[in-house]
């Protein structure tokens, strides 16, 4: 199944690329976007993991839960991002990605995050590690948290949210460096390969989350909520860190610089 994960989101990266430049934007809300390009994406995933596996259900960001035939459950659930970055791609600003992950019972078993831009495919199974075109990854090992390259994002309705400029403040000050990349997903799979020390964002959805958590975790790094608890795809809260710079975050989050 991984396999079948890794094949698929390549194709749909291609499909990205190919469209790239020209697909339609329509605006689901005031500054969140949809584009031809995510809906395309999403329904070759889809049809794709239809006609494989006929018996798995599916949550995809544009389609939300999609049912089996007869409404019966699945132990299995594909959880989908086809286009994770859509205001970058929507602007050509080239960062974006797709992001493909399976749970089973409720626990992740497979996580794909594909850029198709650089041609980076991030992968993992469950106690099988997590590579980088086929190479093991690992978080960094970064302790202070004045030599760590943060990375954050902004939710859609940061503009009722005054928060995240305060965080956002006080890590500047306190990190050697942080970026808004505006792709979760990516953000999550840098933290994975050690490009990112730690990640922080609230307000983000179970597809922006699940296949980036489990590469993490395979790589032996940490996400949590803000308060250290374990996560759960429908957690908004999430810090993702290599584990040794987490409690000085939570620090920041919780009582600032
Ligand atoms: C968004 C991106 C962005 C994050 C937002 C997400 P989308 O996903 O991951 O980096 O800050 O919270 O909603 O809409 O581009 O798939
Ligand atoms: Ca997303
Ligand atoms: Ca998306």
């Amino acid at each position: 199944m991984l396999n079948f994960a890794i094949d698929v989101a390549r194709e749909a990266g291609g499909l990205l690329i190919q469209r790239l430049g020209a697909a339609k934007v329509t605006n689901k809300g005031d500054i969140d976007l949809v584009t031809e390009a995510d809906i395309a994406a999403e329904n070759l995933i889809i049809e794709r993991i239809r006609s494989y596996y006929p018996q798995h259900g599916i949550l995809a960001e544009e389609s939300g839960e999609v049912n089996l035939t007869g409404g019966k459950q699945s132990e299995w659930k594909w959880i989908i991002d086809p286009l994770d970055g859509t205001t970058n791609y929507a602007h050509g600003y080239p960062c974006f990605a797709v992001s493909i992950a399976l749970e089973h019972n409720g626990e992740l078993e497979v996580g794909v995050v594909y850029d198709p831009v650089r041609d980076e495919m991030f992968a993992a199974e469950r106690s099988s590690g997590a590579t980088l075109n086929d190479r093991t990854i690992r978080v960094s090992s970064v302790e202070d948290l004045s030599q760590a390259m943060l990375c954050t994002g902004f939710p859609y309705n940061v503009r009722e949210r005054p928060d995240f400029a305060r965080d956002f403040a006080n890590f500047t000050m306190t990190a050697q460096a942080v970026r808004r990349d505006g792709s979760a997903a990516i953000d999550l799979a840098y933290v994975a390969c050690g490009r990112f020390d730690g990640f922080w964002e609230d307000g983000l959805s179970p597809w922006d989350i699940a296949a980036g958590m489990l590469l993490i975790q395979e790589a032996r790094g940490l996400v949590t909520n803000f308060n250290k608890e374990p996560l759960s795809i429908y957690t908004k809260k999430v810090l993702a860190t290599n584990g040794l710079i987490h409690d000085a975050m939570m620090k920041v989050l919780h009582h600032g610089v």
